[in-house]
């Protein structure tokens, strides 16, 4: 199996994508590591750990960033994602798991040592974790096989006119990790605005009965509540990024050179994809730019159905 790292905000979407990857053949969930954004640290580190416990998961759950690398604000959604994270759903409190002594970018670290190259990461919140690991261990770079991240965009932006909101959280993190030299793929709003499950889906997850699924099918319910209110879509914006990695028939990708706008007076936070090669600098990831819709909400179900097989309750 291929071992992963999931850093992540949870997060309604976050949570279908680390359901996904619990239940994916191909997958190991090596840990899960948690940082500020869609909701406060404190709430995505709780999400985090009752999750695993819910789902039986024997998977470590360490604690991370609490604010952004420079301007040290935190920066939390405006309730998309319900007040707590999870929508209007509550989890049990975890009662017998405990987080991992080690702060996330220990954590990180010390897993890509123990997989001697193999490890890869899905980074579906703001970047703040990954940078601080590379900037606290220089080897770091050299042991990551590939990250698959969401955020930013080719085009647009959901917090102002350019920026995408986990980029626009931390840039100068994120420019950290773009110029890391790790090969890496991007799952930019532009594409994630087109991932949007439907009922469908939901039915057929609920039918599937496994705990998992279930949740899943809670969590898209909570989403077509708060679309059917006038916000958006049950958009898997996060499974997305896993599915570059696990699906990557879904998705037509380009490798271009991206950076990050850390200082524009309207563009913080933009993520400058350079299409056309006009920079003249060397690709540096691989960027999702057109998405097979049915396929890929296929996968998602798929891969959440086989909680059933793997014996989820
Ligand atoms: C990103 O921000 C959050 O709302 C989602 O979890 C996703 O990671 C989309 O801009
Ligand atoms: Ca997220």
């Amino acid at each position: 199996k291929r071992p992963f790292i999931i850093d992540c905000d949870t997060g309604t979407d976050d949570a279908i994508a680390i359901i996904a990857a619990l239940y994916s053949d191909e997958v190991e969930v090596r840990a899960i590591t948690s940082v500020n954004g869609n909701v406060e640290h404190k709430y995505v580190c709780q999400n985090n750990l009752d999750l695993m416990e819910y789902l039986g998961q024997d998977v470590p759950v360490a604690k991370g960033a609490v604010k952004a690398i420079r301007d040290m604000n935190l920066h939390s959604n405006d309730g998309t994602h319900g007040p707590t994270g999870l929508g209007t759903l509550t989890l049990p409190a975890a009662q017998h798991k405990q987080f991992d002594p080690r702060i996330a970018a220990q954590v990180i670290y010390e897993t890509a040592v123990e997989e001697k190259g193999e490890l890869e990461l899905l980074v579906i919140g703001p970047m703040t974790n990954i940078a601080i690991a590379l900037l606290q261990y220089p080897d770091l770079p050299g042991l990551i096989k590939h990250i698959w991240f969401m955020g930013g965009a080719a085009v647009g932006g959901n917090v102002n006119t350019t920026a995408e909101f986990n980029i626009w959280v931390d840039p100068e993190a994120a420019h950290v990790v773009l110029e890391s030299g790790i090969p890496m793929t991007m799952a930019g709003l532009d594409v994630t605005l087109k991932a949007a499950m439907i009922e469908e889906d939901a039915a057929e997850l609920r039918a599937c009965g496994t705990r998992g699924a279930d949740f899943v099918a809670d969590l898209l319910e909570f989403m077509f509540r708060r679309r059917d209110n006038g916000h958006e879509d049950a958009l898997m914006h996060d499974a997305l990024a896993l599915g570059a990695a696990l699906c990557p028939e879904c998705l037509v990708c380009k490798d271009c050179f991206v950076d990050v706008e850390c200082f524009g007076q309207y563009t913080r936070g933009h993520t400058a994809v350079d299409l056309k090669g006009r920079s003249g600098k060397p690709a540096n990831v691989s960027v999702a730019l057109e998405i097979d819709v049915p396929r890929f909400r296929r996968w998602l179900v798929d891969t959440v159905k086989n909680s059933a097989k793997l014996g989820d309750k």
